[in-house]
């Protein structure tokens, strides 16, 4: 079975629920403290055994490109300046894995910013983290998922369970037991109407999929919300050959919202070395006012 070394991390959605400030900044390049959230998705993706990480940018995304690249200028002013443990910082970011970078024309839909990716990935198993969902865990999500790609050798989805009443906003997958909190995958639906939800299983921001995948999102037509919904194309590979779930050990953050990201930074933020403790205080402070 091939070794999974690639990963994809679209990042090229509009950020509606992020307006006003993701028209100027993108959402996935908001911080978490002192770092931006896609920082941490590809974190996760190395700490996974990834080498190759495809980001899915378009126009207005460039800050992406810099986060990730060596500015000679910068790191020099900080050499100069003696913060040498900074300017290492910075540079071991972008030594991090090989950062690959493709515009999708037209934000279109999860399925499009994934069809981009098809050269890139020739014809190898990739894993998908979706840009704006921060995970933090003992074991790197990914990890987790491609210990069920190497076990049952089809695409596997990550999931957790959703209050039934939540399930309009994500999707919900036909499962049937294969182990503990392990599910093999028949079908699934993207943003189901009431009476429509299969289980309370949805797929929440990691995928590793398998490079069939291209042949179904070639066919896709636009599904809900007017997109080329990724969902739909991995519904029909699992109608067709079958994938696996798995609900996986971590705190989700969807960056993509405000709560999410407030949320974020709160918890990252009582664990940050530099703020930790002044950061608890005022914390202690503002709970007596509320
Ligand atoms: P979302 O659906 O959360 O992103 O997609 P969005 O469309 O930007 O969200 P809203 O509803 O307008 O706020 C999850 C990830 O997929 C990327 C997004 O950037 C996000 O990281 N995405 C989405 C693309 O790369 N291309 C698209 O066409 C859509």
């Amino acid at each position: 079975m091939k070794k999974i070394t690639k990963a994809v991390i679209p990042a090229a959605g509009l950020g509606t629920r992020m307006l006003p400030i993701a028209y100027a900044v993108p959402k996935e390049m908001l911080p978490i403290v002192d770092l931006p959230a896609i920082y941490y998705l590809v974190e996760e993706a190395v700490n996974s055994g990834i080498t190759d990480v495809l980001i899915i940018t378009n126009r207005g995304k460039e800050s992406i490109e810099d986060f990730f690249d060596i500015s000679p200028e910068y790191i020099s002013a900080l050499t100069r300046k003696g913060k040498i443990t900074e300017a290492k910082r910075i540079s071991d970011i972008a030594k991090m894995a090989n950062i690959h970078f493709i515009r999708q024309k037209e934000a279109n839909g999860l399925a499009g910013a994934v069809k981009c990716a098809e050269a890139f990935v020739s014809g190898e198993p990739f894993a998908v983290l979706y840009g704006d969902d921060v995970i933090f865990s003992k074991t790197p999500v990914c990890r987790q998922l491609m210990k069920a790609y190497e076990r049952y050798g089809k695409a596997v989805a990550g999931v957790k369970r959703v209050p039934r009443e939540d399930l309009k906003k994500y999707c919900s997958l036909k499962v049937e037991p294969l182990g503990d909190e392990i599910f093999s995958v028949s079908d699934m639906i993207e943003k189901p109407r009431e009476n429509e939800e299969f289980s309370d299983l949805a797929i929440l921001g990691r995928v590793i999929l398998t490079p069939d995948i291209f042949e179904r999102i070639n066919k896709l037509e636009r599904g809900a919300g007017g997109e080329y919904q990724l969902t739909d194309a991995m519904a029909a590979l699992a109608r067709d050959k079958g994938m696996t779930a798995v609900v996986f050990e971590g705190e989700r953050y969807d960056l993509g919202s405000k709560l999410g990201f407030l949320k974020a930074n709160v918890c990252r933020a009582l664990q940050h070395e530099e703020v930790k403790e002044d950061f608890r205080e005022f914390l202690k402070k503002l709970s007596d006012k509320l």
